[in-house]
């Protein structure tokens, strides 16, 4: 139905509103680093989809069943087969979160120098890899800019061929939904299509597939194939050795995730890196009460009732912000709006953070937590300088998103008064998480 959470409330959280002026100190105090800011200064808190899930009353009557044991918990089994009947792979391996799955995939596969492909990959296997001394490469279809063309998150199958026959290529990671570049879903032939090419070079293909839910109701909507959610999930998780997902994102979970395969050779390894890093194969860093909340989260991400209301959520804010002038990524993609923040704000180069500056001044404004992905995140690698709303499962109305849209409207009053940033100090390899920046005001830059 349009317009219309299904669901209803049965606990809520406060949400405080501070006047513009506490806004600016704590700004300033945080270094113009949305991270660094406490929850109970947030309005409206668009940072992340991951961990940030409502759960339902279902899930938080399956985690009272609870079982702590260390080995062979009947949560564990539970959760087992849940995700067994979601990826259809035969073996699961638990990891505490979807970085541990590419920490234990990294130190496989990767080796110095060697490349690992992407349709584009997220921030955490791309700072993963480069720690590997390997080198994350992002090839995304070359018909992203191209608005008529649905699924911007495919790969660039010219390109992938051309790296696989001409370079020391590790392995090739298909994030799906494409989250870097707009949530964008991915297509079936081309996840097909690329998986054939990769084993044809005798490569591991591995899908990330955290929000392949999402994916599989888009695909869905612009293919009109008459299959279940699960169905689809299954066609694509057919093609690839290995899949992962963080359950933090489409298990609607806080915490969790999963290695998931049918061929038996990786698995001694990944099991044994899974106990050095994570913990017991039937745990993995997981306790009994998430494992509970994800084997339940994930039958109900598979309700397309739920799907069509978490789409049709996004899509509202993202045609709010397209009515006023926002520039923004389309088709919208599956769980977060993604703002084209130099399209918006043309005064400010990428190099003085320009999507890092309307990330400020939305919470400046408003209160709205938001998250760069752009320079900052990605340095010169940068495809584009984008703002991401990511809309949290199950948890804000239409009526929060209608004053995130107001926020916006009110900027783009003002929005020739913004200033770039510098930064002062942040981690080289996760400088988006870790960055202090100050202001590059305009008075400063004619004075030098
Ligand atoms: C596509 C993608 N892969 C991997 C991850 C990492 O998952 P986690 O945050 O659970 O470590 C994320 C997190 O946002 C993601 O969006």
């Amino acid at each position: 139905m349009e317009n219309f959470e299904l669901y209803k409330y049965k606990v809520v959280q406060k949400i405080n509103f501070l006047s513009l002026e506490e806004r600016e100190k704590i700004l300033e105090n945080a270094g113009y680093n949305v991270f660094n800011i406490s929850s109970k200064y947030i309005t409206v808190d668009l940072l992340t989809d991951s961990g940030t899930n409502t759960i339902s009353d279902l899930q938080l009557s399956m985690m009272m069943l609870f079982d702590e044991s260390y080995a062979g918990a009947e949560s564990f089994e539970r959760f087992l087969q849940s995700a067994k009947d979601f990826c259809n792979k035969r073996f699961i391996v638990p990891v505490h979160q979807g970085r541990a799955a590419e920490k234990i995939l990294a130190e496989i596969f990767c080796s110095k120098g060697s490349i690992v492909l992407s349709n584009t990959h997220f921030d955490t296997g791309f700072a993963i890899y480069k720690y590997k001394e390997s080198i994350p490469v992002n090839i995304p279809t070359p018909f992203y800019g191209d608005e008529a063309f649905l699924f911007k998150g495919n790969i660039d199958l010219d390109k992938l061929e051309s790296f696989l026959k001409n370079e020391n290529v590790s392995h090739v990671v298909m994030t799906i939904t494409n989250n870097a570049l707009g949530g964008q879903p991915v297509d079936l032939e081309n996840v097909a299509q690329a998986y054939e090419l990769t084993k044809k070079y005798g490569k591991p293909f591995i899908i990330d597939g955290c929000r392949i839910a999402e994916n599989a109701i888009l695909y869905k909507k612009y293919r009109g194939v008459n299959k279940s959610i699960k169905e689809i999930i299954h066609s694509y998780t057919h093609y690839c050795d290995i899949f992962y997902m963080s359950t933090k994102k489409d298990g609607i979970a806080h915490m969790g995730g999963f290695i998931a395969l049918d061929d038996e050779k990786f698995l001694p390894k990944i099991r044994q890196l899974a106990i050095l890093f994570e913990g017991f194969p039937s745990y993995g860093g997981l306790s009994g009460k998430d494992m509970e909340i994800i084997a339940q989260g994930l039958r109900e991400v598979l309700d397309e009732d739920y799907l069509n209301d978490r789409i049709n959520q996004v899509s509202f804010l993202g045609n709010l912000l397209d009515r006023i002038g926002v520039p923004v990524i389309k088709p919208f993609g599956g769980h977060a709006v993604f703002v084209d923040a130099q399209k918006f704000i043309e005064h400010i180069k990428p190099e003085d953070y320009v999507a890092q500056s309307l990330v400020v001044e939305l919470y400046r404004r408003g209160g709205i937590r938001a998250v760069e992905v752009g320079y900052l995140m990605y340095g010169k690698d940068a495809i584009r300088n984008l703002v991401r709303l990511a809309i949290p499962r199950r948890t804000y109305t239409y009526s929060h998103l209608q004053f995130v849209a107001k926020i916006f409207e009110e900027i783009k009053e003002n929005k020739d008064e913004l200033d770039g940033f510098e930064v002062v100090s942040a981690d080289p390899l996760v400088p988006h998480f870790t960055a202090i920046l100050r202001p590059k005001r305009r008075s400063n830059i004619e004075r030098s």
